[in-house]
């Protein structure tokens, strides 16, 4: 038998010709740059004009979704549809503030930015600005970018900061307190996109944030048990604000203020985004981390950048399908999985015992290489044109044995040496923003800056600790994401732009909940274009996981019949049931409509016009 390992990495030459073709995974430049993706050849490009003879998307709803007499997950309630925008995120309010944006005369990239503070005010859990994301960004006219403003581990960090006297990754340094944050890259990230893209001033997109921050907002149940989760930590670390008078965590119903955020947004809108950087904000932020015991300098801050990268792109049944890059390795799972599904005809039906099994063994394969090639490509090579090359998916499609599991090797092989929200914005002209925020673990590092009123992040964590140890996700990754000073720790997030053959936008989506994250965009594409599924479907379909370490299948619970996971099982799969798996967002254009679904698992609202 060919040993698995040596089975699913081709051999050198390959990669090296591949290599030559490399082009998709180049650094796009710095935020200044004007590389973007170029619509691909056969598209048309355009904004959502129909074309003669292209119908538009009809879902075709062939999947009793409602078999599993044991799935909870809500009916089909909470589609919002509109002709000309959509907004939609983990928080209705947040949703609003785009919306608000959009109302008057913004575009998709002045309501995300808009979204995106407003959600560091409204759902202070994930939105942030003291974390980090990715945004893809596609215009009317076809062309595509990603920009990434994920954190960068502070010039002080050292590949072994997390690892403790018994050499063993310390978790407790690396998810709480104020060394797990990286350097935050949100309102870099944010500011550059609206500089960029966007047509209005960043104190206009953030006045609605301000208001909501100033005035308050209504607590909900997710925000009070994340508190309760958190909150011996929090009242070390000035977390006052998410608690009453007499020390108990808000409640829902009750209205949170936010007056310290509230002065933070109000300098950057006014000084701009370096006020952040290299203002007020940066020396509260930098004061709490000598207070705290961090590492983060004003210097840390002052050179922090966000970059523009050219996205990924894949084919999957003439849609193409626009992701994220490194340091995202969303987009390679998502990419490399649809590659190696689109050799299989007919593919098995959805939920069946096949079905689930050639994703999870695909997902095994993708992950493999997720955690032991994949890192910050300013810092690593990472092989993108050979993990994305046709015949890589065949070689990886030729190990898959169609009735029993393969094991993940026991070892990584020697190659060398939860909180986080997604928001999705289109406007009237076709444009489509598709965002991954996070501060990483709930509540980030619990530590709120102090004067400043925001949490900061815990994604130091993201890195490898020490090799062959699980993170936060229990992913077990390699030495090439090893922490170094200045590199951007490797993410699963997977923000994604669908785009039907003839051009036209067609499916936007995202979401949080770590590793789990990647598989589920891919479940969530495949669930539309291979599934025919409409939005409502697609996000309420039941999901499940794989990621190679621990070698375990989760399915979501109720969602798979007693027969199925025996079919699984006596494949040889290790099954887990599993809680609501991500939560995302989605967004699909339908009769000449946007259609909006916040995550049926979880919270959120979708406002439509
Ligand atoms: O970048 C990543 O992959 C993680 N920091 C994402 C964390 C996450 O999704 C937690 N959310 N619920």
């Amino acid at each position: 038998m060919i040993p698995f390992v040596r089975a699913i990495w081709p051999g050198r030459a390959s990669a090296v010709l591949l290599a030559l073709t490399l082009a998709a995974c180049a650094r796009g430049g710095t935020s200044s740059s004007d590389a973007g993706v170029a619509p691909s050849p056969g598209a048309v490009a355009q904004g959502l004009a129909p074309v003669p003879g292209a119908p538009d998307f009809v879902p075709e709803a062939r999947v009793p979704l409602m078999a599993q007499p044991e799935w909870r997950v809500s009916a089909a309630g909470r589609v919002a549809e509109g002709a000309e925008t959509m907004v939609v995120s983990n928080s209705t309010v947040a949703s609003e503030a785009g919306d608000e944006i959009l109302r008057a005369g913004g575009n998709a990239v002045d309501a995300a930015v808009a979204t995106g503070f407003a959600l560091s005010v409204s759902h202070p859990i994930a939105g942030n600005i003291g974390g980090g994301g990715f945004m893809v960004i596609r215009l009317p006219d076809g062309r595509a970018y990603a920009l990434d403003y994920r954190e960068t581990a502070p010039a002080a960090a050292t590949r072994e900061m997390f690892v403790g006297s018994d050499g063993k990754a310390d978790p407790a340094r690396s998810r709480d307190g104020h060394l797990a944050a990286g350097v935050p890259g949100a309102v870099a990230g944010m500011a550059d996109a609206l500089r960029r893209f966007g047509t209005m001033p960043l104190a206009r997109v953030i006045a609605p944030a301000i208001r909501l921050a100033e005035q308050g907002f209504v607590v909900d149940s997710m925000l009070t048990l994340s508190i309760r989760r958190t909150s011996t930590q929090l009242k070390k670390w000035n977390g006052e604000l998410f608690f009453r008078a007499d020390g108990a965590p808000l409640e829902p119903g009750d209205t949170l203020k936010q007056p310290d955020l509230a002065r933070t947004l109000r300098r950057i809108a006014e000084r701009g985004a370096r006020e952040f950087y290299e203002g007020e904000t940066a020396d509260l932020l930098v004061a709490e981390m000598q207070r705290g015991g961090g590492i983060i300098t004003k210097r840390d801050l002052a050179t922090y950048e966000a970059v523009w990268r050219e996205p990924l792109r894949g084919r999957f049944k003439g849609y193409e399908v626009i992701t994220m890059p490194p340091p995202s390795a969303g987009g390679i799972v998502l990419l490399e999985t649809l590659n190696v599904v689109s050799g299989v005809d007919p593919m098995p039906p959805f939920g069946s015992a096949r079905y689930v099994h050639l994703m999870a063994e695909t997902f095994r394969r993708a992950y493999i290489e997720r955690n032991t090639l994949v890192a910050d490509p300013d810092f690593v090579k990472v092989p993108v044109a050979r993990l994305l090359a046709p015949s890589h998916a065949d070689s990886l499609r030729a190990t898959i044995d169609m009735t029993h599991a393969s094991a993940t090797p026991a070892t990584l092989p020697p190659v060398e040496g939860q909180h986080t929200t997604h928001y999705i914005t289109a406007d009237k002209a076709g444009m489509v923003v598709s965002t991954t925020t996070t501060i990483n673990d709930l509540m980030g590092n619990k530590v709120v800056v102090r004067g400043a009123g925001f949490l900061l992040n815990d994604e130091m964590d993201d890195f490898t600790a020490a090799p062959g140890q699980p993170n936060l996700f229990g992913l077990v990754m390699g030495e090439r994401n090893a922490v170094a000073p200045g590199k951007r720790m490797l993410s699963s997030m997977t923000p994604t732009i669908v785009v039907s053959p003839d051009g036209r936008p067609f499916m936007a989506t995202g979401g949080a909940g770590g590793a789990r994250i990647s598989t589920t965009v891919t479940q969530l594409v495949l669930n539309a274009l291979g599934n025919r599924m409409g939005i409502a479907d697609a996000m309420r379909a039941p999901r499940f996981h794989h990621q190679a370490w621990p070698d375990k299948l989760q399915l979501e619970k109720g969602g798979f019949s007693q027969a199925v996971r025996d079919s699984l099982t006596a494949m040889g799969h290790a099954i887990e049931e599993a809680g609501p798996i991500v939560n995302a967002m989605g967004l699909m254009r339908v009769n000449g409509k946007w259609q909006g679904v916040p995550e049926p698992r979880r919270e959120g609202g979708a406002v439509a016009h």
